[in-house]
């Protein structure tokens, strides 16, 4: 029998590559999701993918009863909760919204989890905590920085209401993965990420200013302590990305304390400037990208990237694709959002 795993928010970007990924290592995904992010259209990309139609229930984490009915309907291994609200700036506009959707429904899930007896929880979180951290790369001691947005509040008391709630002696054992800046999409370009308007990351607002939705790229800030003076980030592939929340998922399932909790970073050790990571995209899709120097954007930081040695201990894993590699899948798959629309 194949093992159950709760995936909330698996019709959304991350989720979507992991019940993939998922599947491919002989788990059964199966997916809660308002679509409040992401489309139905997605399942489709997920059975052209995997020749399988993911148990998928519509409906939302702050809702005790579909919990419940999942709960009911199907013994679950583990979650890997990804359902949650990500715009930085909306959070600004709107904390309350953030606060209830990803700081409640957390609550709401460990609650059906501790009903159901289900122990293994790996949880969404991200680099965010660390703010401009003192020493690079980043390592999981590092302090936390006090949250510079609503959202990246969210993702630093998601992580304390874990680690409570395992220091209270329930039988929960969770791991907070903190990424760092996911791009790319499935080789396939059946999946990738969907941003809704105009996108805030980089990765998007470049496949789409090559795409000619957008007329030009603004490079947020030149004068940086950083050797090109453009900002530095850890862009790991998605489905690297998707690989390192399995191997989570049998790191926890082989752990033999009831009762635990540790956070892992989730990156790929290397640090590139935005400009490097336009050079990259240029180089592979023979593309010449209309990109300027702007200002810098209030509450970037400088850089960061992570320390991968906890990752590659604990969870036997290490990235596999290149800035390359993520920036040709994340083409395709602007190509491939392109000729539907
Ligand atoms: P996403 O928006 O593509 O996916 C989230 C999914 O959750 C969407 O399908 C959305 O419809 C669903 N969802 C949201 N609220 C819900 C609710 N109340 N009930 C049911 N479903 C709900 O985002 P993503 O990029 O895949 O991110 C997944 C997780 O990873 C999030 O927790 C996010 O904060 C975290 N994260 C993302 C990044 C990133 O750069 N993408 C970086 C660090 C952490
Ligand atoms: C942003 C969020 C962070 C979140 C992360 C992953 C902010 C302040 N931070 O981080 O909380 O965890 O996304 O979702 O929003 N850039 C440009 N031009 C652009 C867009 C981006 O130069 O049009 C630069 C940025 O200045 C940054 C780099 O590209 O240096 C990456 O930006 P982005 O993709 O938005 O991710 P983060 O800033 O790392």
């Amino acid at each position: 029998m194949h093992k159950n795993i709760l995936v909330t928010g698996g019709a959304g970007y991350i989720g979507s590559h992991v019940s993939v990924r998922l599947h491919e290592e002989g788990y059964n995904p199966i997916i809660l999701d308002n679509f409040s992010n992401s489309e139905k259209s997605v399942l489709a990309g997920l059975k052209n993918i995997t020749g399988k139609d993911f148990k998928c229930y519509e409906g939302d984490i702050l809702d005790p009863s579909i919990l419940t009915k999942i709960f009911s309907e199907n013994e679950i291994e583990g979650v890997i909760h990804f359902a949650a609200k990500k715009a930085v700036g909306e959070s600004v506009e709107k904390p309350l919204e953030y606060y209830k959707n990803n700081v409640s429904g957390l609550v709401t899930v460990l609650e059906a989890m501790s009903q159901y007896g289900c122990e293994n929880l790996v949880f969404s979180s991200s680099c965010t905590v660390y703010g401009q951290p003192d020493e690079l790369p980043v390592t999981e001691q590092s302090p936390k920085k006090p949250a510079n947005s609503p959202y990246g509040n969210t993702k630093q008391i998601g992580e304390e209401i874990i680690e409570d709630t395992v220091k209270s002696g329930a039988m929960l054992k969770s791991i907070a993965l903190r990424y760092f800046n996911p791009i790319g999409a499935h080789s396939s370009s059946e999946i990738g990420e969907l941003p809704l308007g105009v996108p805030n990351n980089l990765v998007p607002f470049i496949t789409q200013t090559a795409a000619g939705l957008r007329d030009k790229l603004t490079v947020f800030g030149s004068d940086y302590d950083t050797p090109d003076g453009t900002c530095i980030r850890d862009y790991i592939h998605v489905m690297d990305l998707a690989d390192a929340h399995v191997q989570t998922i049998k790191y926890l399932e082989n752990h033999t304390e009831s009762s635990f909790f540790d956070v892992i970073n989730i990156g790929t050790g290397r640090g590139n400037t935005v400009l490097e990571a336009i050079h990259s995209f240029e180089k592979v899709t023979g593309q010449n990208l209309n990109y300027e120097i702007g200002p810098r954007r209030a509450g970037d930081v400088e850089k960061v990237y992570a320390q991968v040695d906890k990752s590659e201990k604990l969870l036997n894993w290490k990235t596999k694709y290149s800035l390359e590699d993520s920036m040709r899948d994340s083409w395709n798959w602007q190509m491939r959002l392109s000729r539907k629309s």
